[in-house]
């Protein structure tokens, strides 16, 4: 079995940088999204500059079979995956009973369900073999509910949950969990998750798809469990926990709310 490294979500933003730097520290790549253009350039500027071998699947994790289909697909290709990163995800902006119900159940299937289901079918064998790391995405999202983004909020508090508690499960094993925790980045995703009218991207500090991929590369490589990326967002995390609830909700949704114009 020849050892690599899989990455969800890698035509775009951190899923993109991420390649680019387990590329560079010479970590054979499985990369995964829907969109096979940008995963054929990924591969193309990856394979001038390093030496490494790099597999595109061209999948849509929403569906269901998605995530067997590539455990299976790679266990005849004698590939082990000793490093996952759960990358791949979206939000949605506006009320939530004027929502489309399709899209808040592909966000339930893409930023919940696949990422379990991946996390339980590379697991095993890393348990197995006492070697692995897995690092899933959350957010500062995760430590607040968002108003205007309410499922979108309650998906990356679950992934922060489910992270925190399988390291905790997993000490000992040789394999670890880490959840990464950035706050707004420039990627593509304000435009996914129609997030242009709000005043978040305005308001806050917004960081590069590079330093947040370079943190939290670091972050998993340590085995670190929650990663917060930049000190601002740890700062806020940390008043949110000492804040009474009504309060963090009040000031959310002026942070999430719609843009004056
Ligand atoms: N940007 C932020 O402000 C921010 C802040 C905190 C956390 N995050 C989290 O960071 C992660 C990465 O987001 P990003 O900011 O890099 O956004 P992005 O630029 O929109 O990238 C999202 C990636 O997910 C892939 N993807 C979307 N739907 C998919 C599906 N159904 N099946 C397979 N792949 C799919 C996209 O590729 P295709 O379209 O080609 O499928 C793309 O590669 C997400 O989990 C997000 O929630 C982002």
């Amino acid at each position: 079995m020849i050892n690599y490294t899989l990455i969800t979500g890698a035509s775009g933003g951190i899923g993109y940088e991420l390649a680019k730097l387990f590329a560079k520290e010479n970590h054979n790549l499985v990369l995964i999204a829907r969109n096979e253009k940008k995963l054929a350039e990924l591969k193309t500027q990856i394979q001038k500059q390093y030496s490494v071998n790099v597999l595109l699947l061209n999948k849509d994790l929403i569906e269901p079979e998605a995530p067997v289909q590539i455990f299976n697909y790679l266990r005849q290709q004698n590939i082990r995956v000793e490093n996952l990163i759960n990358n791949a995800g979206f939000g949605d902006y506006g009320l939530f009973h004027e929502s489309d119900r399709n899209v808040q159940e592909r966000m339930l299937l893409l930023n919940i369900v696949a990422l379990t289901n991946l996390t339980q079918l590379f697991l095993s064998e890393m348990v197995k073999s006492g070697k692995g790391k897995i690092l899933n995405l959350a957010s500062v999202a995760a430590f607040m509910p968002g108003p205007y983004m309410s499922v979108y909020y309650a998906t990356k508090a679950y992934v922060l949950s489910f992270s925190e508690a399988l390291a905790s499960e997993l000490e000992g094993t040789g394999v670890s969990v880490t959840v990464l925790c950035p706050g707004p980045t420039k990627t593509g995703f304000e435009e996914a998750s129609s997030l242009s009218d709000s005043n978040l991207f305005k308001i806050m500090h917004v960081a590069s798809a590079k330093e947040v991929a370079i943190y939290g590369y670091k972050a998993m490589m340590k085995g670190k469990k929650i990663a917060i990326h930049g000190i601002l967002n740890r700062i806020l995390v940390k008043l949110i926990s000492i804040t009474p609830r009504p309060l963090v909700n009040y000031f959310i949704r002026i942070i999430l709310g719609k843009t004056k114009k």
